[in-house]
């Protein structure tokens, strides 16, 4: 694992950390850990997601959890650039 994603995965609250390898976006069948990964790979809006996971690409039923994930690891990602 990467160490800008072992540290995205520290920072996270402990509900986000749960189930990794289970699908967050059922309808696509994209696990949370790839969506984090994407994340830490700089994309950083709900639209930049989809494009490059697939995630709530279909009925959109999953796209509040995917921008929790990206409010999360987004402010991280600022309030680190700004220490
Ligand atoms: S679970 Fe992701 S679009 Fe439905």
């Amino acid at each position: 694992m990467s160490e800008p994603l072992t540290t995205a995965l520290a920072n996270l609250p402990e509900l986000l950390k749960k189930d990794l390898d289970q699908p967050l976006c059922v309808c696509n069948q994209v696990i949370k850990l790839d969506i984090i990964k994407a994340i830490v790979a700089g994309a950083n809006t709900l639209e930049q997601v989809q494009q490059q996971t697939s995630a709530s690409d279909g009925n959109g039923c999953c796209r509040r959890q995917v921008e929790s994930l990206l409010n999360h690891l987004c402010e991280r990602e600022s309030a680190d650039a700004n220490d």
